[in-house]
């Protein structure tokens, strides 16, 4: 077995090289689950921050500080680029985590912000996302860069983070709290929904049930894989050969204990993921 160890010592990243995603926990996975989906060859290297997570009520300080410590721990396994799998992270940190690396590093906010814009056809567009997502504007910014004659709500849904996590995917609880958020972008009549948050793509059903089919539901984590492919494509940096049996090509690790993250990584990501080790980013 050929596992990717960490490695303290940098070359220049080669295609055969990991990509490092990471979340402030299960989130993620939704990413790459489309990843995987997309660009099938590639080693991921996956880290969820499951000890400090929600990352969504805490301050542009925290969450940076958070995310250069993984950032540091997924450079140990010399990844060839690095793709914050969390709208929080995307909206708070992006800046410093530019400014501080020599790989390319992508977020999930611009993407969205771009397959929203392609979808409105009335200019309403609504966006749920955690409090810190929504005090940020980082989707209004993004949007209104693309085109000035859209309007934007954005609604903070802080319930449905824990609901997801406590697997209530399908619930009347989940579907009543649901209306509640979303009753006022019904009112004001948007026809596109950004889906700011990675856990909410696993309420999509609901969320789609209650808004209604004249609503265009967008999932960042596509147009951010297919962003992906294209960067890594466009630096020659793809990976063309399907990595080998027993090359163990997704590898999880997390900040607490791993058998709860396992469990719901597998109801994600359909791949048999047996196993996810615990590290302790503090000392990154
Ligand atoms: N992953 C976060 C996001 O996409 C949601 C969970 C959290 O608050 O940490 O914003």
């Amino acid at each position: 077995m050929t596992e990717t160890q960490p490695n303290q010592n940098r070359t220049l990243p080669d295609r055969d090289a990991p990509i490092g995603v990471f979340d402030s926990g299960v989130g993620g996975l939704t990413v790459v689950r489309e990843i995987i989906r997309q660009i099938p060859n590639e080693k991921i290297i996956y880290f969820g921050d499951t000890a400090r997570v929600p990352y969504g009520n805490k301050s542009q300080e925290t969450v940076t500080r958070f995310s250069e410590q993984i950032v540091r721990f997924l450079r140990t396994f010399q990844v060839k680029t690095i793709v914050a799998a969390c709208n929080t992270v995307s909206a708070y940190a992006m800046e410093a985590l530019e400014r501080d690396i020599d790989i390319p590093i992508l977020g999930v906010v611009k993407p969205g912000a771009k397959t929203a814009v392609s979808a409105t056809r009335n200019g309403r567009i609504g966006v749920i996302a955690t409090e810190a997502t929504i005090g940020s504007q980082i989707y209004t910014k993004y949007i209104t860069e693309l085109n000035q004659n859209v309007s934007i709500y954005g609604k903070a849904c802080p319930l449905f983070v824990p609901l997801v996590e406590e697997g209530l995917l399908e619930d009347p609880v989940t579907d009543e709290i649901a209306r509640r958020y979303l009753t006022e972008l019904i009112d004001i009549d948007i026809d596109t929904l950004i889906l700011g948050c990675t856990h909410y793509p696993l309420i999509r059903s609901t969320l789609g049930r209650i808004m209604g089919e004249r609503v265009t539901l967008v999932n960042p984590a596509y147009e951010t894989a297919r962003k992906l492919r294209e960067l890594l494509t466009g630096r020659n940096l793809l990976c063309e050969t399907p990595p080998g049996l027993g090359s163990n090509r997704y590898q999880f690790y997390v900040s607490d204990k791993a058998d709860k993250f396992v469990r719901f990584a597998n109801s994600i990501i359909k791949y048999g993921i047996l196993s996810a080790k615990t590290v302790n980013i503090e000392t990154y």
